[in-house]
């Protein structure tokens, strides 16, 4: 770049404080420490009349946005189901930015469209999934959702004649969705945003284990067999990384003509671990799939995945002609795959990471994560008053906290479970998040991060420990 570059200053000064940042996160909070009113006074200024050098603009974003960053890059973060950014991936993204390619096409975008013929081909291979199956690039797993069902309600409607694309849903047969009800409120807006309604999504009741069983869905398969019909299987849910039994279930709804999705945001990515991959036996088998970059691949957001294994299908829910767009039969277009026109080419960070990581590396990472959350869940576990709720079998746990006086309800350690979780979020130290399941409030566990490593977890019981034994103390001393 020439000395007199206008973008050096900004990105000289963007670098110095990506480093600084990245550099913190392993000691500093992981919380967000500025209050709302706090980032509003900073960040709410008159609109300026007259320019702002580059280099000021960045310098004051950061200062105006200090405290307001939650470190959920770095690996004491255990919130929701959040990964963080491999260096590579980190980099490639940054040039994204800079060569700011609109990756709707090979025309202006010859090399974003090349890389992501690649992704697609490997992630199948590491994911698992037949090569044949056509895949987008999308904004994470909500949008690959609808990529996904958009296909397979095109293919649904088209068995009965409907052309939906053309004609839309009124009047067509109505679909309907079959899922456990351990199913992700992503699908509810995927749905939503395909006009079938979130009243199409039937939660049928799951086992112990989370899991639908083959008796509960072959008799709502039954109970409607002319109904067009979308199986949705968990591959790994939110609260402790369920996975249907693929082998059973696929079959099952295959022999009533449904088509099956599977919903594998996070827990798709365990067929890349030797270890964990009998989870997914007969996951290939689907019809299609979703899945996330931004959560255990740890690709910046956003970064999702859709696969579908009726390409016509994808191609005829997604593509579209313009006569002043330019087309290259020899190349993928993947404006005609995805439900978007114009976006950035997340195709870069994607390649990137899985570069960085190879086979063994994804595989490694799955492995050091399932790992440290079973560590988490034990090590906070063996202190008094918690109870393991869950003992993650993947990289998903629960916990509870007792309320220790003698006569505490189980709302009482509910409302507990949630003091606790917030005392530790406000040491700094740690971040999880709560849920509620089977009716109980837990706090969940959650490890996605490549930087989680043996040191971070005793940093995170430890602090877990220190803030349960002060709570207890106080509370019994009441
Ligand atoms: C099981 C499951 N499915 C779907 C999603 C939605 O993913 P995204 O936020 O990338 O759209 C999540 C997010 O946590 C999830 O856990």
């Amino acid at each position: 770049m020439s000395e007199r570059s206008p973008f050096r200053p900004a990105l000289e000064r963007a670098l110095h404080h990506a480093l600084s940042y990245l550099g913190n996160l392993e000691d500093g909070p992981v919380a967000a420490t500025a209050t709302l009113e706090t980032l509003r006074s900073r960040l709410a200024k008159p609109l300026n009349r007259a320019p702002i050098p580059a280099e000021r603009v960045i310098d004051e974003l950061v200062a105006d946005t200090e405290g307001g960053i939650v470190a959920s890059a770095g690996g004491r973060f255990f919130g929701w189901v959040i990964g963080g950014a491999v260096p590579a991936s980190l980099g490639a993204d940054w040039l994204t930015s800079a060569w700011d390619q609109n990756a709707a096409s090979f025309a202006c975008a010859p090399a974003e469209a090349v890389v992501e013929e690649v992704c697609g081909a490997w992630l199948k291979e590491l994911l698992g999934l037949p090569s044949h199956a056509s895949f987008a690039l999308t904004s994470g797993c909500q949008t690959a959702h609808v990529t996904a069902l958009a296909a397979a309600r095109h293919a649904l409607l088209e068995q009965r004649g409907w052309q939906v694309e053309r004609d839309g849903l009124f009047g067509a047969p109505r679909i309907r969705i079959l899922s456990s009800d351990q199913f992700h409120g992503s699908v509810t807006q995927a749905v939503r945003l395909l006009g079938m309604g979130t009243a199409c999504v039937q939660a049928l009741p799951s086992n112990r284990m989370g899991q639908l069983e083959m008796a509960t869905l072959d008799e709502a398969l039954r109970a409607e067999p002319d109904t067009p019909t979308i199986v949705l299987l968990q591959a790994g849910d939110l609260n402790i990384g369920a996975y249907d039994s693929f082998s059973e279930l696929i079959p099952l709804a295959h022999r009533h003509g449904a088509w099956v999705h599977v919903d594998g945001a996070f827990g798709l990515w365990a067929n890349a671990s030797e270890r964990y991959q009998s989870l997914l036996t007969g996951v290939e088998h689907a019809d299609s799939w979703a899945t996330d970059g931004h959560k255990w691949l740890n690709v910046p957001y956003d970064s999702g995945f859709a696969f579908v294994a009726h390409a016509d299908a994808h191609r005829a829910a997604m593509s579209h002609y313009a006569s002043y767009v330019s087309y290259n039969e020899a190349v993928r277009e993947q404006k005609d795959w995805t439900p978007v026109w114009s976006r950035r080419g997340r195709g870069f960070a994607t390649y990137a990471a899985l570069r960085e990581f190879g086979r063994e590396g994804v595989a490694a990472l799955v492995e050091r994560c399932c790992e440290a959350a079973h560590a988490l869940a034990v090590g906070i576990a063996a202190q008094p008053g918690v109870e393991l709720v869950w003992a993650p079998r993947i990289n998903q746990g629960l916990v509870r906290f007792i309320d220790p006086r003698p006569d505490a309800t189980e709302s009482d350690h509910d409302a507990w479970t949630d003091a606790v979780t917030e005392a530790v979020l406000r040491t700094g130290e740690a971040l999880f998040s709560n849920t509620t399941w089977r009716g109980k409030r837990c706090m969940r566990i959650s490890v996605c991060n490549w930087q989680t490593d043996a040191s971070a977890v005793a940093r995170t019981i430890a602090a877990v420990t220190e803030v349960l034994r002060t709570m207890r103390a106080a509370r019994i001393g009441q």
